[in-house]
């Protein structure tokens, strides 16, 4: 990534020369990762595998399988590590896990999560995995009804126990399943609900820069013109300003 100086937009470079031959996964350089750290670079590799696996466009089955990996691993070690940095199974689970989700979005691509948060994190000098954990449950919850297929699929390959009153265990209630663990893991893992550092002067601005970053190049589930895209910055920045006033209560 590259962010110019003068009018914080972040862009991406690429190249095949940039692209590796092997990659070393030694989890003991990441025991004296600080929790924050380790809580939102894992939040991001999840961010990954999520969105590479609604997108779906482009996938294979190997970018599906690197998906369902990724989250199976994430679903375990990512709270463990973050509890208990020293905890080298949990180290490795989340290494191996953001290797994966890392192969799978190589092809399957990212969505509006990284084309928001890309713009949010540039203008306001915020770490890139702590946007990306905020805003994942938002993006997918507005995603609606054309994610719940994916979704519950990935309620299912992490075994999560799905609740239901009347024994109907729907996609809809496997999607809501995996979204709540998302937004709990958040919470667990210390980070805030919602983004509080979006100015309103700002909102035409980040919508331009997520809309030229995303569209018609990322293979999201559903496209969201720029009306579409700013209304869910106002909902986000509503949703700040009221859990803003709730912890001042
Ligand atoms: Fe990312």
């Amino acid at each position: 990534m590259i962010t110019e100086v003068q009018t914080h937009h972040k862009a991406s470079i690429n190249d095949l020369q940039l692209m590796p031959r092997f990659a070393v996964l030694d989890p003991c350089l990441t025991v004296g990762l600080p929790p924050q750290v380790t809580a939102q670079t894992g939040m991001d590799a999840l961010c990954h595998a999520v969105e590479a696996y609604t997108n779906d466009t482009y996938n294979s089955d190997f970018e599906r399988l690197m998906c369902s990996k990724a989250v199976r691993l994430i679903h375990e070690s990512l709270l463990t590590a973050y509890e208990d940095g020293t905890n080298l199974q949990a180290r490795q689970d989340m290494q191996e896990a953001a290797f994966h989700a890392g192969r799978a979005f190589t092809r399957g691509s990212v969505g509006y999560v990284h084309a928001i948060g890309h713009a949010l994190s540039g203008l306001y000098g915020v770490p890139h995995g702590l946007v990306m954990a905020i805003l994942l449950p938002h993006v997918m919850r507005a995603y609606g009804s054309s994610v719940y297929d994916k979704l519950a699929d990935l309620c299912d390959i992490c075994a999560m126990e799905v609740d239901t009153p009347d024994g109907m265990i729907s996609a809809e209630v496997r999607a809501e399943t995996f979204l709540q663990w998302m937004e709990e893991l958040k919470e667990k893992l210390g980070i805030p609900k919602y983004p509080d550092m979006i100015r309103e002067e700002d909102v035409n601005q980040i919508v331009k820069w997520a809309q030229k970053e995303a569209n018609p190049v990322y293979p999201v589930p559903e496209i969201w013109d720029a009306q579409e895209m700013k209304e869910f910055v106002l909902a986000m920045m509503e949703g700040a300003r009221l859990e803003g006033a709730e912890k001042n209560e």
